[in-house]
């Protein structure tokens, strides 16, 4: 939107042409790839004329506030024969995918169970900008931390199909002006004191059902007087894990009817996981079958869930999800 530093950043990266009007871009580039990173609200109508101009697409997450918009999205992948996948790129962190190695291989058993968090103590991002801007962002924190806290607990227990939910979201520290974090501010075009606008929530909580008899707690805050976690948490009948997302990994099993925890050390040099998360989307459209990328049907329970967690906060009740 801003031309003079689009021209900067393409100057210093030799990209080689520079465009304020994305339809114009895609009218003239016909990229085979186009990556949609602006604020939330554009995701759905940026993503759908790309598909339409024929690129495959790679959305920032959240892929869409809410499910039919979603499910809209991809139709018109279907239609287009094109490509559409979501930026939930905390699933190929290296403890992510070893507990997922671990599920695939049975070790947790059948997981019964699972806990999903991300709690910053101060941190809301952008404060004043387009994050905490209903218009601009749809939601906060749900839509934020909380897409990739879902992505990491339902990859691991293999996306099974939710069918009540019960959420509920709060303002109370970001709305008096607390609890803002250090990075997603401007510091070129810093928000005027008095433009600053927080009308999105800070902390999000959730309870979810599965058909398969699995549940699944769900945290997550922007900003809470509590310190910070972020962790993943599985409770399988064979075995259980505590995968903290800094650092640690630690399962647990019985042996020969002892209490037994195993830890992993973390890898010595960690994977970028958004670059696995890049580089997957290439090698899959390039053809190659073993390119791991979050798919059509688990974006869209991703969604599903989130869409839900909203609706049961704004109805103070827990709300059945219809089954397609
Ligand atoms: N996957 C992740 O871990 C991750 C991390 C950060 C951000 N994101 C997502 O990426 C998206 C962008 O976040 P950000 O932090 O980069 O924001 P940002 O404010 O740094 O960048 C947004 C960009 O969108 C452009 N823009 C705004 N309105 C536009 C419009 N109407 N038309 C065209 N361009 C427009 C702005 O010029 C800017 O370049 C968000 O959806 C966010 O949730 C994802």
């Amino acid at each position: 939107m801003n031309a003079a530093r689009a021209q900067a950043l393409a100057a210093e990266t030799a990209i080689p042409a520079v465009y304020t009007d994305y339809r114009k871009m895609l009218d003239e580039v016909q990229p085979d790839i186009t990556v949609v990173a602006t604020p939330n609200v554009f995701h759905r109508e940026m993503s759908i004329a790309a598909l339409q101009a024929g690129s495959n697409v790679l959305c920032e997450k959240p892929l869409a506030p809410s499910y039919a918009e979603a499910v809209e999205m991809f139709e018109v992948a279907r239609a287009n024969n094109r490509v559409l996948t979501v930026g939930s790129h905390m699933r190929f962190n290296d403890n992510t995918q070893m507990a997922k190695r671990q599920a695939d291989a049975g070790f947790f058993g059948k997981i019964y169970a699972s806990r999903t968090t991300w709690h910053r103590r101060s941190g809301i991002p952008g404060f004043g900008g387009w994050f905490t801007n209903r218009e601009l962002a749809a939601g906060g924190v749900l839509l934020d931390l909380g897409v990739h806290a879902l992505d990491r607990a339902l990859y691991i227990m293999d996306f099974p199909t939710p069918v009540t939910v019960s959420g509920a979201v709060f303002a109370e520290l970001g709305s008096r002006g607390r609890g803002i974090g250090g990075w997603g501010m401007d510091s070129l075009q810093p928000v005027p004191v008095e433009k600053r606008r927080f009308d999105v929530d800070d902390m999000a909580w959730a309870f979810v059902r599965f058909d398969t008899g699995a549940v699944l707690q769900f945290q997550v805050a922007w900003a809470a007087n509590f310190p910070d976690f972020w962790t993943t948490e599985l409770f399988g009948t064979e075995g259980g894990a505590l995968i903290d997302e800094r650092n640690k990994a630690e399962f647990y099993t019985t042996v020969n009817g002892a209490d037994a925890v195993i830890q992993v050390p973390p890898p010595g040099t960690p994977a970028q996981s958004y670059g696995v998360l890049a580089a997957n989307f290439v090698r899959h459209l390039e053809g190659d079958p073993t390119a791991e990328i979050v798919t059509p049907a688990q974006a869209l329970i991703s969604v599903q869930i989130v869409d839900a967690i909203s609706r049961s906060a704004q109805a103070g009740r827990e709300i059945e999800i219809a089954r397609a």
